[in-house]
């Protein structure tokens, strides 16, 4: 029996932020990565630990994959590689082994690309607001380095939730397209700053930002049902209080049978 390599791609460059957050980027080898849209996602997958309690199945080509979803950080003008924004999970299945895996190290990514939650739907000119929890920026990373200066939105608004700074994975990026942008705005609130400590930027979740008053003091403008449209990514416990937040305020959940102005994509 031929078994297949599984482990088709390579680790091409990896930044660890912390311990426990990094940005990976990695190559198919077999040639470019298909073409996909942003805000889609990428599958990535490692063998199992071999587990003694379970012979392993003799019919299986190959070792049994652990795989897990990714949102694609990077833009699809770039084929070379995908590059992903991930937090270990000490506790989890996948994360703690792709830890381990060092540049040129090799791993399984699935050639087919999938996901909804991307901007087909949405007009153009449109005040976009993108908040998201985490390794939940990726997606919105890569629609805006997509369609920046596209005239795609009338305004950007991008809010960060983290626990701390040295979360906030992107930063520098982020701030340097605000700065030259007029239609971006980055907004990045940390919830577990220490009182103490010299972060001064707003401190909370993301709903403190999304509040209409304070808001406005940081964009100048109120989100209306008509013009805007609000991406939630991340954390479900967020999606679901911002939802509801937003549904008080005449927004409406965008659903296969209904078009609307609150998309969402969970990662758990
Ligand atoms: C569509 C989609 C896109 C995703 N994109 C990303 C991404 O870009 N980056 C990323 O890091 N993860 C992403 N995830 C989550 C990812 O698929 C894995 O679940 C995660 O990497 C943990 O894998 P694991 O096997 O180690 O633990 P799992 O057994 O899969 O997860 C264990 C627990 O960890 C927590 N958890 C999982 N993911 C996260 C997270 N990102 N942040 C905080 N807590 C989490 C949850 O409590 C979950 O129940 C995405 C999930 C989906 C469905
Ligand atoms: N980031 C770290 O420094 C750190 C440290 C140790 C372990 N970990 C592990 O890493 C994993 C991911 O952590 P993470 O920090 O990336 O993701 P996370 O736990 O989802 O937290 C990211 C942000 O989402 C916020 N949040 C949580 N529930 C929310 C809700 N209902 N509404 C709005 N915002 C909400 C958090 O605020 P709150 O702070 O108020 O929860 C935080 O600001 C965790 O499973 C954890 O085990 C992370």
């Amino acid at each position: 029996m031929v078994v297949e390599n599984p482990l088709n791609s390579t680790v091409i460059a990896r930044e660890d932020l912390h311990n426990e957050l990094a940005i990976i980027k990695i190559r198919p080898d077999d040639g470019p990565v298909a073409p996909f849209k942003p805000g889609q996602f990428c599958t990535l997958g490692l063998p199992a630990p071999p587990n003694p309690d379970k012979p392993a199945n003799p019919k299986r080509k190959g070792p049994k994959l652990i795989r897990r979803a990714y949102s694609i950080a990077s833009s699809p003008k770039v084929s070379e590689y995908l590059e992903v924004f991930v937090v270990l999970v000490s506790e989890g299945k996948l994360t703690p082994n792709l830890w381990t895996v060092p540049v040129d190290g090799k791993l399984f990514m699935d050639p087919k690309i999938r996901g909804e939650f991307t901007l087909d739907a949405i007009p153009e000119g449109k005040d976009l607001v993108m908040a998201s929890t985490g390794t939940g920026l990726a997606p919105f990373l890569s629609m805006l380095r997509t369609h920046r200066g596209e005239n795609r939105w009338r305004r950007l608004v991008m809010i960060h939730g983290v626990r701390n700074a040295w979360d906030l994975g992107y930063r520098e990026e982020l701030e340097q397209i605000a700065a030259e942008d007029k239609s971006v705005f980055y907004i990045p609130v940390c919830s577990r700053e220490p009182e103490d400590s010299d972060w001064a930027g707003p401190r909370g979740r993301v709903q403190a930002v999304l509040d209409e008053a304070v808001f406005k003091q940081h964009t100048g403008f109120t989100m209306n049902p008509q013009d805007a449209h609000l991406f939630l990514c991340g954390n479900p416990a967020m999606i679901t209080a911002v939802q509801e937040q937003f549904e008080a305020r005449g927004f409406v959940t965008s659903t296969k049978k209904q078009a609307g102005n609150i998309h969402f994509e969970r990662y758990w």
